[in-house]
């Protein structure tokens, strides 16, 4: 099945004012500290960075690249491709992610970063897809909420295309 593009779900000035919200309110819930915001490449690319910007905090820049398999209720389920940098132990730990669908990456994180022995772990993303979710987790902080469609943009791919669009668009097929 091949697929192009369909429409703009969220326009990507709606995008940057969300972002701004949420900077101020990491920054609010994170004053005095010093997180460690760690971007789950690659999705969370674009995201990241706009994110970090407008973040008011003295925050510690990573990333890491995972893939999750298996059932992802434990950090077993977490396959890492390339690690972070940071210690993470008794650091407040703030994941960014561009989606949590099945919540799978998203929980074993969490977990794994808790045996690592971070003193607190929250999950930034900016969207979700909670009817797609088969373990229990919820974003911390989340962007927008969206339904079941397959979306592409502002990160996301579809056959590695697209992640470098301002927009997140839904896809339709085209055969
Ligand atoms: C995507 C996305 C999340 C994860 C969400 O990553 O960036 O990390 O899947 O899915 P889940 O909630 O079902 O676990 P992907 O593995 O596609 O890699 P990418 O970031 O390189 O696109």
């Amino acid at each position: 099945m091949n697929y192009t593009l369909d429409k703009i779900l969220i326009n990507g000035e709606k995008i940057q004012q969300r972002i701004r919200e949420m900077g101020a309110q990491i920054t609010r819930d994170y004053a005095g500290k010093q997180p460690i915001a760690v971007c789950t490449l690659r999705g969370a690319i674009p995201f990241y960075a706009d994110l970090i910007r407008v973040m008011d905090l003295p925050v510690t820049v990573d990333t890491i690249t995972v893939s999750s398999y298996g059932s992802g209720t434990t950090s077993g389920n977490l396959k890492i491709i390339t690690d972070m940098r940071s210690d993470v132990k008794g650091r407040d730990v703030i994941i960014v992610d561009d989606i949590v669908d099945t919540g799978r990456t998203s929980l074993a994180m969490v977990n794994m970063l808790k045996e690592r022995g971070a003193r607190s772990v929250t999950i930034c993303a900016l969207l979700d897809k909670p009817s797609r979710r088969v373990v229990d987790i919820e974003g911390d902080y989340v962007g927008f909420t969206i339904p079941d469609e397959f979306v592409v943009g502002y990160g996301l791919d579809w056959d590695e295309k697209y992640r470098n669009l301002p927009h997140v668009y839904t896809l339709k097929s085209c055969e």
